[in-house]
């Protein structure tokens, strides 16, 4: 799996592609998608043109997908994983993550809510009874790995012991506001790769793109604050996923390299602690475009 990964999170149908094409052209080869974005199509219409053309090999390059909150009943895993398969137009899948721990309400809503404007939730089923679902498109080879994202230590733990497929990945928040040292450790001790997302914290203002460390560091560095936000990532031993919408921007958070020691140990003494996602806290999505 790539360590730099680009991000499909992006609301626009016509940015998604010309960011994809972009992203593949700088040199990403890792894909993170979710069928909640709603631009599986767009991704996989991008990725079929450069296949197409041949500037890259199926084989080269690393999809993931994402099963959303409304699709966790087992019987509905295999339709979402086939349906998410055909849009993006591919016949396997590198990753299959659960997009989020909390199962909603099973049905075409992606975010259903009761009248006082509530998400409903599904007490029907249990993780554990995805994570099984999941399983067995990896014994039928349909995908080559699974794992979890927005998801605690503590909600992993359960899971990552009673499965006969161990988790290969969990994705979450991750950057030096909120490093998530606990969970890498123990992803570390146990080969999960811990995959960052909001590196950049979302490019949110003030933040850390702003932040006077990483500006000092990056002045020092020759680099943008971006670059050294996505190398320390790298360098700490996680991936990490990045939403360049243009070519100068894939170009540019493609162009990293590793930060000398004393500026790595800087970042990691910012004492500055921020979670910008409550998801993993609240059940209740966010960051993710309503409309599409
Ligand atoms: N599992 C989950 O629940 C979950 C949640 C969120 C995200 N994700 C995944 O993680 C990916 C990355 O998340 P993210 O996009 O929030 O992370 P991010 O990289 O922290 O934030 C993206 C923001 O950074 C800005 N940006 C990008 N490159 C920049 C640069 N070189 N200089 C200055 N600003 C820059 C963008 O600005 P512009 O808008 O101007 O381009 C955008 O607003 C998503 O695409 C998605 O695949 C997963």
């Amino acid at each position: 799996m790539p360590a730099l990964g680009f991000g499909t999170l992006i609301p626009d149908p016509a940015v998604t592609v010309t960011a994809t094409r972009d992203a593949v052209e700088a040199g990403f080869r890792h894909f993170d998608c979710a069928e909640r974005y709603r631009n599986e199509r767009e991704v996989g219409e991008a990725l079929q043109t450069e296949l197409a053309a041949g500037r890259i090999a199926r084989e080269d390059i690393f999809i993931t997908t994402k099963l959303w909150n409304t699709n966790h009943r087992p019987e509905r895993v295999e339709p979402a994983f086939e349906a998410s398969l055909e849009r993006l137009g591919l016949d396997y899948l590198d990753l299959y993550l659960i997009h989020t721990p909390f199962a909603f309400q099973p049905g075409d809503e992606f975010d259903p809510r009761d009248q006082d404007g509530r998400v409903v939730y599904d007490k029907g089923v249990t993780l554990l009874d995805t994570w099984k679902a999941m399983e067995e498109l990896v014994d039928r080879g349909r995908c080559r790995a699974i794992g979890l994202s927005d998801i605690t230590l503590h909600g992993l733990l359960p899971v990552y012991e009673s499965a006969r497929i161990k988790p290969a990945v969990v994705q979450v928040e991750s950057h030096p506001y909120l490093p998530e040292t606990e969970l890498l450790e123990f992803c570390n001790h146990n080969g999960v790769v811990l995959l960052a997302f909001a590196p950049l914290g979302h490019g949110m203002k003030p933040g850390l793109l702003g932040d006077p460390v990483i500006s000092a560091i990056a002045a020092r560095v020759g680099k943008t604050p971006a670059q050294v936000l996505l190398a320390w990532a790298v360098q700490r031993g996680t991936a990490v996923l990045t939403t360049p919408k243009t070519a100068t921007r894939a170009r540019e958070n493609f162009d990293i390299s590793a930060l000398p020691e004393d500026a790595f140990d800087e970042i990691n003494r910012i004492e500055t602690r921020q979670r910008l996602n409550p998801v993993v806290e609240t059940g209740v999505p966010g960051f993710i475009p309503q409309a599409g």
